[in-house]
């Protein structure tokens, strides 16, 4: 595996590599979510690199960019493990420059949920995974379900910017209870670890009542209510059922539209996010 640290390193690697190249963009930390990406490249292309970049530009001034887990000598042997090609960590100063002048501000999709209480978020995503396309220049590259409208904006700035680039969204990897996996469930006390599993039990008791209703509005006050009495430790900051594609709300489930449902809950003070995709039964058109 290339440890490769500079934009001139990666370069170099990439000029002599060719095609079939996979690339997962991480912030490290990574856990079982984040090498389930890296096994899919790893499948299906001659060439995986993985970037580690705690970018950032995407973390609001109150959110936890400063206490963002940075384990990048245990990443790096869990990925020389897995086989991959090279591993590209820049530091801060490889990928931004203070006289820099070019932002990404992206619209609609990056301002509903979670770009509504992460006002910029998005545009720090799509800025970073821009730069990194440039340099890596991938054939294919992989995000996860997990952080579903982040895979949907990336699925459009790579259609809107012409990138030659296929994105492949691989599902989301969770605990056996349930709770999606993610380097901030690390904050978590034993109480609250026990308490996060409240977003998965959520979005599954609101697929449990869909045979019985087809109204959202229905669906997502029951599924409060049971969140609230089941788990009143658990803020919540949103609980959507949206079309798959446009991330807009629906007010009835059909088969046509492809519904997924979305929550975003604090937990302890820390914020998580995760999603399912809902399957409407024939009965309930
Ligand atoms: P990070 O949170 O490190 O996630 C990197 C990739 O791993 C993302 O595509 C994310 O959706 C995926 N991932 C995280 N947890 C997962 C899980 N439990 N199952 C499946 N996939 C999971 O997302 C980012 O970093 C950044 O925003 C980034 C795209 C790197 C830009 O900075």
């Amino acid at each position: 595996m290339e440890f490769l640290q500079t934009k001139a390193e990666l370069r170099a690697w990439r000029q002599k590599v060719k095609d079939g190249v996979g690339f997962v963009p991480t912030m490290g930390a990574l856990h079982e979510g984040h090498l389930s990406l890296v096994r899919r490249s790893l499948e299906e292309n001659a060439w995986t690199v993985v970037s580690i970049f705690v970018n950032p530009r995407q973390f609001g001034a109150n959110e936890d960019y400063h206490r963002y887990p940075r384990t990048l000598d245990r990443d790096r042997r869990l990925l020389e493990n897995l086989g991959i090609a090279a591993l590209f960590a820049p530091s801060e100063e490889e990928i931004y420059s203070p006289e820099d002048e070019v932002w990404i501000s992206l619209t609609r999709l990056s301002r509903l949920w979670c770009g509504s209480y992460r006002l910029g978020h998005f545009d720090g995503v799509a800025l970073v995974v821009t730069k990194l396309f440039n340099l890596v220049a991938p054939n294919r590259a992989y995000f996860g379900e997990k952080d579903f409208q982040q895979a949907r904006i990336i699925e459009k700035l790579v259609s809107e910017l012409f990138y030659p680039i296929e994105i492949v969204r691989v599902p989301t990897v969770r605990e056996p209870d349930g709770l999606a996996m993610s380097s901030r469930n690390t904050y978590l006390s034993p109480r609250g670890r026990a308490q996060a599993v409240a977003l998965y039990k959520t979005l599954q008791y609101i697929q449990a009542l869909v045979p019985k209703t087809r109204l959202t509005a229905d669906l997502l006050r029951e599924a409060r209510t049971y969140l609230i009495e089941r788990f009143p430790e658990v803020k919540l900051e949103y609980l959507a059922i949206v079309d798959e594609y446009s991330l807009e709300p629906i007010e009835h489930l059909s088969q046509t539209s492809q519904p997924r449902a979305l929550i975003a809950a604090y937990v302890e003070g820390v914020r998580l996010i995760d999603n399912l995709s809902l399957t409407v039964p024939p009965d309930a058109e």
